[in-house]
């Protein structure tokens, strides 16, 4: 067994034992990916200012997000298919957010169901991400399944009406569960661990949808289920009926631009996440840290604003903190854990962002979380 440092070693170990069609869905961008690479390289033009002879001791990383408390700003994002990178799998993560503190959200596009992660967990409450359908009487019973599983945010995606282009998903035939072609087959042949696991669980479909919805037996491929299903006429004014309908803690996942900052605002909405969909929507748009500062200082007075989009390690987390982000999500970070050694990879997962995190706030002569600012960062290396 490898020695796990960092994010990287999971990633490799991940690849190997993950099959090919899910590997490829979790590290992947659309188009170019372009955005995808920029997400992760922009954070590395950013320095610290490295400070010394300060006490160290007594250190806390802990916070709040959305007023609630977090051991680390940090959240496990919504990310589709799951259950996919290992056997039930969002339960899994589920359980090493909650033993770490952290929030766990879980995915509309998730193989687990709602039901499924709240026995899971044994009622601990977590987040929920919505995708908006056509079927607006389906939408409406899946929220109020969120409100029965005492889930305690509701987190509306707002860039994913339509869904960007993937070339590799396209290549693969992504689909849950996989179809039985001879190179699928070929493939989790190779992936032993992967299918003992998918032998001892009967989640293999996409858990809140398949059974809900009327007439979705079966999805086929998910570009496709998508583009039929999806509302591409999702507005503002959706946002206000989900808003009322929900009647709790509202996220909005999916702003970049400043002038749908505000509009989120006056959504009333308890917070923004700045985000391009981890580089799988508009290729070409900026990175979610660059384009951080602008929308903190338009609207973070008026909103709490959180982040996601790059984030490899705890430096990524204190720089994006540093920015103005309260909060930041992990997607692949935590999938590679997941992927890699299941419930145990993810808690390794945010055991070495915690500990990048501790110790770089305390190189740059910080004790506690709530007083690191934007002067820990190297004038000229940001905005970036
Ligand atoms: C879905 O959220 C995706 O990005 O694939």
């Amino acid at each position: 067994m490898p020695v796990i440092t960092n994010i990287e070693d999971l990633r490799v170990l991940a690849q190997k034992r993950v099959p090919r069609m899910f590997y490829d869905y979790a590290d992947s961008g659309s188009w170019t990916e372009g955005t995808y690479r920029a997400n992760e390289s922009d954070f590395q033009k950013i320095k610290l200012r490295q400070r010394v002879a300060v006490n160290m001791e007594n250190r806390s990383t802990a916070t709040t997000m959305i007023g609630q408390k977090v051991a680390m700003p940090v959240a496990i994002a919504p990310t589709g298919l799951t259950g996919m990178q290992h056997a039930d799998g969002e339960i899994l993560a589920a359980r090493a957010a909650k033993a770490f503190g952290i929030p766990f959200t879980l995915s509309t596009m998730s193989i687990c169901s709602i039901e499924d992660v709240a026995q899971g967990t044994d009622g601990h409450p977590f987040w929920f991400q919505l995708y908006v359908m056509k079927d607006r009487d389906y939408i409406e019973r899946l929220i109020d399944r969120a409100k029965a599983a005492q889930c305690s945010a509701l987190m509306l995606t707002l860039d994913l009406q339509i869904i960007g282009q993937r070339h590799k998903d396209l290549k693969n035939g992504l689909s849950a569960p996989p179809k039985l072609t001879v190179a699928n087959i070929l493939n989790m042949m190779t992936k032993p661990r992967w299918g003992l696991g998918m032998l001892g669980t009967k989640r293999h479909g996409f858990g809140n949808i398949v059974g809900h919805v009327k007439g979705v037996e079966n999805m086929g491929s998910l570009s496709e289920w998508t583009a039929k299903q999806f509302d591409p006429a999702l507005n503002w004014g959706d946002v206000e009926w989900i808003k009322k309908r929900w009647g709790g803690k509202l996220i909005l996942k999916g702003i970049q631009d400043v002038e749908d900052a505000k509009l989120a605002v006056d959504s009333g909405a308890d917070a923004l996440i700045v985000s391009n969909h981890g580089g799988r929507q508009l290729d070409g748009a900026e990175s979610s840290i660059r384009a951080l500062p602008a929308i903190v200082d338009a609207v973070g007075q008026h909103i709490e604003v959180h982040m996601d989009g790059g984030i490899r390690s705890g430096q990524d987390v204190l720089k994006a903190r540093a920015l103005g982000a309260r909060g930041t999500y992990i997607g692949r970070a935590f999938l590679y854990g997941l992927g890699a050694m299941g419930q145990a990879g993810v808690t390794k997962a945010l055991e070495i962002i915690h500990k990048e995190l501790d110790l770089t706030m305390a190189f740059c002569g910080h004790t506690q979380i709530e007083t690191v600012d934007q002067r820990i960062l190297l004038p000229g290396t940001y905005p970036v």
